[in-house]
Formats: structure tokens, C-alpha cells, sequence
């Protein structure tokens, strides 16, 4: 069975992340989207919200789950019997972040192997600083997040 892990901040999804869920659901008998919980990090939303928000994105997909995780990517990943790690790049300027995170869980944990999905090109721009900016100066973030991540910004940011 091939266990897929799709790790990151989610702060919050956009329809960037959604893409890398659909295709990486086809490539994965279970897929697990990991949001990580780390407090030294600043984020708008509280990781069950985000949380909350990625189990509304995925409700149509049977082989997608949501949990937070905390700690080493790699320890989670061990844990859910997990050994691929699924990262989407948008643009070359993602690639050097990503390769060193790639190597450097597979220095802690040679049995998880990284695959890059190159982020559809029509979201290629797109991230949920980029939406949660938009947003605050209230602009139109409906081709960015699904309409319940719309709301619950509104909410956040007092819209
Ligand atoms: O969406 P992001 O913020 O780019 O995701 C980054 C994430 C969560 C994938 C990365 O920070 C991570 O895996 N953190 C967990 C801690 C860890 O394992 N660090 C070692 C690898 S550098």
C-alpha cells in the first residue's frame, strides 16, 4: 500500500494546495495532508482551523485524510507507515528550499523518498501569504480559495 504524506502550513489551503491533493491522490493508495503544528511559527489561522478547512477541500476523496503532526516530518511519516513525502514546486525559487529539505529527511530517514509535483501553471503565482495580503486589502480571493476558506478569512480579518 503506498502511503503518501503532503506536509506543510496550510495558513490557509488555496486551490494551489487542492491541485497538488488531487493529483497526488492518484499516485497514492492513502494520502495523509499533514499540517504541522509549530507555535514558534506565526500564523493566522489555529491548526484546527486549518485543519477544518482542508477536511471541507477534501470531502469528495476517499483516500485523503487531514491530521496535524509536530516535531520531525520524518517521525510522523515513520509513524503512519509512510515513505513517500509529496512536495509541489511552484517556480525554481521554491527548488533550493525544497531539495535541502528533501535531502535532509532523507540523511534522518533513508527510506522516505520525496516526489515533486510541478504545481499547475495556472496557480503557479499563488500562495496563502499572497491570499491572506489580498485579502486584508479586501480584493476578490474567490480564484484562490474555496468559498468556505473565503469566509472564514473574512471572519478572521473582520471583513
Ligand atoms: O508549507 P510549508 O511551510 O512550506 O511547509 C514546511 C514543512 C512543514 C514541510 C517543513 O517545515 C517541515 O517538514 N517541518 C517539520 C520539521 C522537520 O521535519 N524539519 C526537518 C526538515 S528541514
Amino acid at each position: 500500500m503506498k502511503i503518501s504524506i503532503y506536509p506543510g502550513s496550510f495558513d490557509p489551503i488555496t486551490y494551489g494546495h487542492i491541485d497538488i491533493i488531487d493529483r497526488a491522490s492518484k499516485i497514492s493508495d492513502r494520502l495523509i495532508v499533514a499540517v504541522l503544528n509549530n507555535p514558534e511559527k506565526k500564523s493566522l489561522f489555529k491548526v484546527e482551523e486549518r485543519c477544518e478547512m482542508i477536511k471541507d477541500a477534501i470531502k469528495t476523496y476517499d483516500n485523503v485524510e487531514v491530521e496535524s503532526f509536530d516535531g520531525l516530518l520524518v517521525d510522523y511519516a515513520k509513524s503512519k507507515g509512510a515513505n513517500i513525502i509529496i512536495r509541489g514546486l511552484r517556480a525554481v525559487t521554491d527548488f533550493e528550499y525544497e531539495l535541502q529539505l528533501a535531502q535532509t529527511n532523507r540523511q534522518i530517514y533513508d527510506k522516505v523518498d520525496t516526489i515533486f509535483l510541478l504545481t499547475n501553471i495556472q496557480y503557479s503565482y499563488l500562495s496563502s501569504s499572497i491570499v491572506k495580503q489580498v485579502a486584508k486589502e479586501n480584493g476578490d480571493i474567490s480564484k484562490f480559495v474555496t468559498p468556505f476558506v473565503s469566509d472564514k478569512l473574512k471572519k478572521i480579518l473582520n471583513k
